[in-house]
């Protein structure tokens, strides 16, 4: 019913060859893939050659890392949403815990970049997570229902049919430390039951992936997770082999 996604954020990495060569070995295997959609989301730059790679017949989706709240204008250095969906992107990621924590960006931020997005034709996948003292303070459905809900005020529940979320304990990012099945699990159930209050179709249709140390090997027991509906990919998504092997769990 719910189809899996697993996106790659290949966060700021890469060189134009490697990109390349990373996005020819996507292409190749992705054919294999059949259950999971696949997308990858390069730094700003690389989006022309990744669209340029990926739009000639492959079954991989592109998007971008961040986008402006602005749609154009005197904003130097910012990209919009428009430019993104210009290059063909479909999704683009808001509310990284990169973004929130070394930029500054807090919920409001978030939810306009969220609002902007889905504006443009965008699906954005919202990230939300708590950092390892906030877990460890039993703090983690407050902050993720606080993220959450300053989207949901501001675009309304109905928002959700066009949007992705993704669930990334900060702890577990890129620290080689997974969130076992059953603590990601918890917090999707949490995250679609607190949908299923407004909306309860809503809720069973949208996706929620699990973001944080996922790699081949650990990919498949959280995927089978009731309430985890693939994942969102970093280190292990600058390697073709591995991230298509963690497509193929999905
Ligand atoms: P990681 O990053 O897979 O390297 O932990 C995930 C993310 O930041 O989206």
């Amino acid at each position: 019913m719910r189809r899996p996604l697993v996106a790659g954020n290949w966060k700021m990495n890469g060189s134009r060859a490697d990109a390349g060569k990373l996005l020819d070995g996507i292409f190749q295997g992705a054919d294999s893939v059949d259950e999971t959609e696949i997308a990858v989301c390069p730094p700003f730059i690389l989006i022309p050659l990744t669209a340029d790679k990926l739009a000639r017949g492959s079954n991989v989706a592109w998007g971008g890392q961040d986008l402006d709240t602005h749609t154009s204008g005197a904003y130097t250095g910012e990209v919009s949403g428009g430019m993104l969906r210009d290059y063909g992107c479909t999704f683009v990621i808001v509310g990284h815990s990169e973004r929130r924590s070394i930029y500054g960006e807090d919920d409001a931020t978030v939810a306009s970049k969220f609002k902007v997005a889905q504006e443009h034709g965008l699906i954005p996948i919202l990230c939300v997570g708590e950092l390892l003292e906030e877990r460890e303070a039993d703090q983690t459905e407050t902050v993720v229902a606080r993220q959450l809900d300053a989207v949901l005020e501001l675009c309304g529940i109905e928002s959700m049919e066009q949007a992705v979320i993704a669930y990334e304990p900060v702890w577990a990012i890129g620290t080689g430390k997974t969130a076992t099945p059953e603590q990601a699990q918890a917090v999707h159930a949490f995250i679609r039951n607190k949908l299923r209050e407004l909306n309860s179709t809503i809720a069973g249709g949208v996706r929620i992936l699990y973001g944080g140390s996922v790699k081949a090997a650990n990919a498949a027991e959280l995927f089978a997770q009731d309430d985890i509906d693939g994942g969102l990919i970093g280190g292990a998504s600058l390697d073709a082999d591995e991230f298509l092997n963690i497509c193929r769990a999905g």
